[in-house]
């Protein structure tokens, strides 16, 4: 049994920390008015419509209704108990906690041992880096890292390592460590023969380590020092490793990415550190496989928008054009960086330094539809005719999807100067281009929006839904008008369960003499549906005080539901009634039915 960690610490813990710098880890807010706005972390979205208060120490989606105090928000991010979100959050305000936290696996043996993967993975970092940078049996690797533009410090900072070339260094150093050699399998790190001894995975190789973004090294990609297959040799996929999700460097380029409010990605890993030690510290790179969905999620969080600076050689115009689309259709706004003479980013950075690097190319990246004006010349001849003319239509179905008149109205003007063609005769075309695609598409489907404002509407309710809403809201701000409700409703209920439940269970807050605080009352709430509900009533805006009339008047249209839903089955029993026959019954309960009707 765990001991209960008291109220005025939790309370300490919330006061310490501010709800919208907390969420603004997950999340990228933006201040409107006096709430943060953003994407949603818990659906996918591509307007905004999550919420953050500061004030109310709350937050709410008004699209999936997730809602709570920064306790409930860290519960359900990170998918732990109420109790170690406790723990890590007094972590962060630097409160010391006298109760013991469970571990985050304290009883899952599943996440034990990913625990005992992670671990192994973080002794065998400092170990291989140990060996490159201290030892002679490192000498070559480092010589080769040094000689290929690598500072030391960068060797420091990305943890780069070494791995003898041992068939079986590995497989005993962890076997001496008490490590499971079947678990150590499954992590990737070393392979069983067929006469069940263990050999090691990377032999002979440099490593990176990769991290996942809470900075846990969970795999590591080896490269080959010399020529040999494969250039690079990455861990497989693990419990603790999934390649379609993990971006290289995320969890340090994080704070720079918030600073720019830009994340760039990069091809390759070799890109993203050289990069960072010529001042572009908001890199990540994919693990040599295509962009998914899941890395657009994640950069989604974080980041407005992104420079993507792919390898300058066709396949990485290529990928570039692939990644920008993908990017731009989920809403990112997107640039592109492009590298001449089909260098990558790296050879460029060592030809031609960091400053020209963060200027001529980071700092002077297009626009996707400049990128696509580039893109769709390759392998094309303009001075043929054919070719010119297939070259204009492409870039003119282009145009017609930007969504900004002026948008469209300048690149029309930068292909008639280019082809020395009439404005008006390439606007008319890419009008009929234009109305093609709107025929096209269905109109369900608007995969061009433009960024949308906020979502601050209110859903409509019935009056009786939100004459209890209100109710409650005001209550929330106000034990006394708590007290007022409970004497006029006179023992009765409020139509809806979750509304009664919330109105009981808020009583019973104030009686144990809490004060008014919808963010408190949240943790004080058992159950996740009752805590969103109160974040979604209380970031209604309501004033604190209300006068008695207008509480008479929701009481009213509370009552007035309960007879509505009364006369409405006397209907039916008086139907019933008629059909059997029982025409006394009938005509009482309709007399009943007027008198009902009256006090409406
Ligand atoms: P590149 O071949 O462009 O490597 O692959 P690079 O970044 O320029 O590396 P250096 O400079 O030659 O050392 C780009 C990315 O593709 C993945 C890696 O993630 C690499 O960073 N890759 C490449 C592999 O996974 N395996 C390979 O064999 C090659
Ligand atoms: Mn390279």
């Amino acid at each position: 049994m765990t001991r209960k960690i008291p109220e005025e610490t939790i309370q300490q813990i919330k006061q310490s920390l501010d709800i919208a710098e907390v969420i603004g880890d997950y999340v990228q807010l933006k201040k409107q008015g006096r709430n943060y706005f953003g994407l949603c972390p818990f659906h996918g979205e591509k307007s905004p419509s999550f919420s953050v208060s500061p004030e109310k120490q709350i937050y709410h989606c008004f699209g999936c209704g997730a809602g709570g105090n920064i306790f409930s928000f860290i519960t359900e991010i990170e998918n732990i108990s109420f109790q170690e979100a406790v723990g890590r959050l007094a972590e962060r305000a630097g409160i010391q906690l006298d109760v013991p936290i469970p571990g985050e696996s304290a009883n899952r043996t599943a996440s034990r041992e990913e625990d005992r993967m992670l671990e192994a993975h973080e002794l065998l970092t400092k170990f291989y880096h140990h060996l490159l940078v201290n030892t002679k049996e490192g000498q070559e690797a480092l010589d080769y890292l040094l000689g290929r533009g690598f500072s030391k410090e960068d060797l420091e900072t990305f943890q780069i390592g070494w791995s003898l070339p041992n068939w079986d260094f590995t497989a005993k150093f962890l076997q001496k460590r008490g490590f499971d050699p079947e678990e150590m399998e499954k992590a990737g790190l070393i392979i069983q023969r067929e006469d069940q001894s263990y050999f090691d995975r990377f032999r002979g190789r440099v490593l990176f380590p990769l991290h996942d973004e809470k900075g846990k090294v969970v795999a590591f990609s080896g490269r080959a020092l010399g020529e040999e297959k494969p250039k690079y040799l990455n861990s497989p996929e693990t419990p603790i490793f999934n390649k379609s999700r993990l971006l290289y460097n995320f969890h340090r380029a994080r704070q720079a990415i918030r600073k720019h409010r830009r994340a760039v990605l990069f091809e390759g890993f070799a890109d993203v550190i050289a990069a960072a030690s010529a001042g572009v510290e908001e890199g990540i790179a994919t693990m040599g496989t295509s962009l998914t969905d899941a890395h657009i999620h994640q950069i989604k969080r974080i980041a407005e928008q992104v420079t993507v600076c792919y390898d300058g050689d066709s396949a990485g115009i290529q990928a570039a054009f692939r990644a920008s689309e993908m990017l731009s259709e989920s809403g990112c706004d997107v640039k592109v960086a492009l590298i001449p003479d089909r260098m990558d980013p790296d050879d460029y950075i060592k030809k031609h330094g960091a400053e020209k690097f963060r200027d001529h190319i980071i700092g002077s990246a297009m626009t996707l539809m400049a990128f696509k004006m580039v893109y769709y010349k390759q392998g094309k001849n303009l001075q043929d005719e054919g070719q010119k003319l297939a070259y204009i239509e492409e870039v003119l179905t282009e145009i017609a999807r930007l969504k900004k008149a002026v948008e469209r109205d300048f690149y029309l003007r930068q292909v008639a100067e280019q082809f020395s063609l009439s404005l008006d005769a390439l606007k008319q075309q890419e009008k009929q281009l234009f109305m093609k695609q709107r025929k096209r598409r269905p109109s369900g489907e608007q995969t061009f929006q433009p960024a949308a404002a906020p979502r601050t509407y209110q859903r409509l309710y019935p009056a009786y839904q939100t004459a209890e809403r209100r109710l409650l809201a005001y209550m929330l701000k106000n034990a006394d008008t708590a007290y007022k409700v409970k004497e006029l409703m006179g023992g009765e209920a409020f139509n809806l369960d979750e509304h009664q439940a919330i109105f009981t269970y808020l009583l019973g807050y104030y009686e144990e003499g809490n004060a008014p605080d919808a963010s408190a009352f949240i943790s004080f709430l058992p159950d996740a549906n009752l805590r969103r509900l109160v974040s979604d009533i209380e970031m209604m805006t309501v004033g604190e005080y209300v006068n008695d009339e207008e509480v008479h008047d929701y009481i009213k249209e509370v009552f007035k539901h309960r007879k509505v839903l009364e006369i409405k089955s006397m209907k039916q029993q008086q139907i019933a009634a008629e059909k059997a026959n029982d025409y006394k019954e009938a005509a009482q309960i309709a007399l009943k039915i007027v008198k009902l009707t009256k006090e409406l």
